[in-house]
């Protein structure tokens, strides 16, 4: 284990000055104008569209609109206060084949959202990868052929060139757990397949895409930074019992340090690997070399943990006696602490950033912007990720998971994570109390108490 940065001067509870404070979205999740302008199908239109597959039936479709919105949701931030904004880029939107000609018009709409960004004085932190892979790279195999990797280091490289004279950081990836996880063998995410070995190859091939992402941003983007954003759950056993033990180590392995350790040059965990059953094949020569290049920062996101239980013992019920939001996560403030001290732990000095945090709540039937629930949840989170600081973690900024209510994946408009309410029906947007929290937040860089933070 590498060792920790010593602790840093900062006081308690307050933050230093240029600490990031942003909010987060994904292309999908709020754009909409899925059909306009040259844009090409994604495999979540694909999935969104096949009957049986998003509740209600749900598309991006239309999503928040922010397609044709996108001035009014940045003069939104604005008004919030906030220094950084963390987006996505459709790649279907740009190359609508995946490969070859780029849609000019896809192109000029993300040269619009980021140049008033920066006229807002809004730094733009730009994810390449938020989910919606090209339908024809998928009808082509999908990520567990490596062709896939190698389209995606021409898309990295289109953006690099195009953009990168505006934005200082760059994200490869996010989440690829849940991309070859979720997508590949649970199939509750697009592509919806539910294959196991695709899934392991999956998970290869979105870190050799990793790799010649970051090749393409320092040769297309030498002035900016190139990183990657990880989701992380801590695994916490349901027991003493030596099994629940072994399981939660497996889970760990498998899930928060499949993709950070061979980044940070561990290779993959072999416990994990063993437990999977990988026969690594699709490792090529030189892959573990490439993927542990040198980046910039890491992005984390974290919801909450999760308490393992091994399959080999009578189930236990999990959700007895904590506190839930309404996705059913458990909001477990101090996981945030354990989770950064644990990416620390491998990624030393390296820049941190917490790219997503938040939590779903039902809307309050008589005032939409009234959500005390989520004020309290950010302000625990915070204060966890200050305690990580104080404890040497470098934590550099926050992104609120959302900016605005949108398109939560396979849960369609159910669950609503916005600190800014987004009515569906007329697409108006209103500031919720933990807007105005937020704001405050990154106003005076230090997290109002208890009793302001709900007044
Ligand atoms: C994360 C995703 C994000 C959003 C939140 C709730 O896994 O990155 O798009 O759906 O969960």
């Amino acid at each position: 284990m590498e060792a920790l940065p010593e602790r840093g001067p900062v006081p308690e509870r307050q933050f230093p000055p240029g600490f990031v404070w942003g909010a987060a979205t994904a292309a999908y999740q709020i754009e909409g104008a899925a059909r306009e302008d040259g844009r090409g199908e994604s495999i979540w239109d694909r999935f969104s569209h096949t009957p049986g597959r998003v509740r209600n039936g749900d598309t991006g479709d239309v999503a928040c609109d922010h397609y044709h919105r996108y001035r009014e949701d940045i003069e939104l931030m604005a008004d919030l206060g906030l220094n950084a904004y963390r987006l996505s880029i459709a790649w279907p939107r740009v190359l609508p084949d995946g490969i070859g000609r780029p849609n000019e018009a896809g192109l000029d709409f993300y040269d619009r959202v980021i140049d008033e960004l920066l006229s807002r004085d809004i730094d733009p932190f730009v994810t390449l990868y938020h989910w919606d892979l090209p339908q024809p790279l998928e009808e082509a195999g999908g990520w567990p052929e490596r062709a896939t990797a190698h389209a995606f280091g021409e898309f990295a490289a289109l953006i690099a060139a195009r953009l990168g004279d505006r934005v200082r950081h760059f994200a490869t990836f996010n989440e690829p757990h849940i991309v070859s996880d979720h997508g590949y063998r649970l199939g509750s995410h697009a592509p919806g397949r539910t294959e196991p070995d695709a899934a392991l190859a999956t998970a290869h091939h979105l870190l050799v895409a990793h790799a010649l992402g970051v090749q393409a941003i320092r040769a297309e983007a030498p002035h900016a930074e190139a990183g990657i954003v990880l989701n992380f759950e801590p695994k916490h056993p349901a027991s003493s019992h030596p099994l629940d033990l072994e399981a939660a180590a497996v889970a760990h392995e498998q899930f928060n340090r499949w993709y950070l350790d061979p980044i940070t040059g561990h290779g993959y965990p072999e416990d994990g690997a063993r437990a999977w059953g990988w026969r690594r094949d699709e490792v090529l020569e030189g892959d573990m070399e490439a993927i542990a290049a040198p980046i910039d920062f890491v992005g984390v996101n974290y919801y909450c943990r999760d308490v393992v239980r091994s399959p080999l013992l009578p189930s236990l019920d999990p959700s007895a006696g904590t506190e839930r939001t309404a996705m059913g996560w458990e909001v477990y403030p101090e996981g945030l602490t354990e989770t950064l001290e644990f990416v620390a732990s491998r990624t030393g000095a390296l820049p941190l950033y917490v790219t997503e945090s938040g939590a779903a709540y039902a809307v309050d039937d008589i005032d939409p912007t009234d959500d005390t629930e989520r004020v309290s949840f950010l302000r625990r989170h915070l204060e966890a990720a200050r305690t990580a600081m104080d404890n040497g973690v470098p934590l550099r900024g926050y992104f609120v998971w959302s900016l605005l209510d949108n398109f939560e994946w396979a849960h369609g408009y159910e669950y609503r994570f916005g600190i800014v309410h987004v009515d569906f029906d007329t697409l108006e947007r209103r500031v919720r109390d933990s807007g105005v929290f937020w704001a405050a937040v990154a106003r005076d860089g230090v997290i109002p108490s208890a009793v302001q933070a709900q007044s």
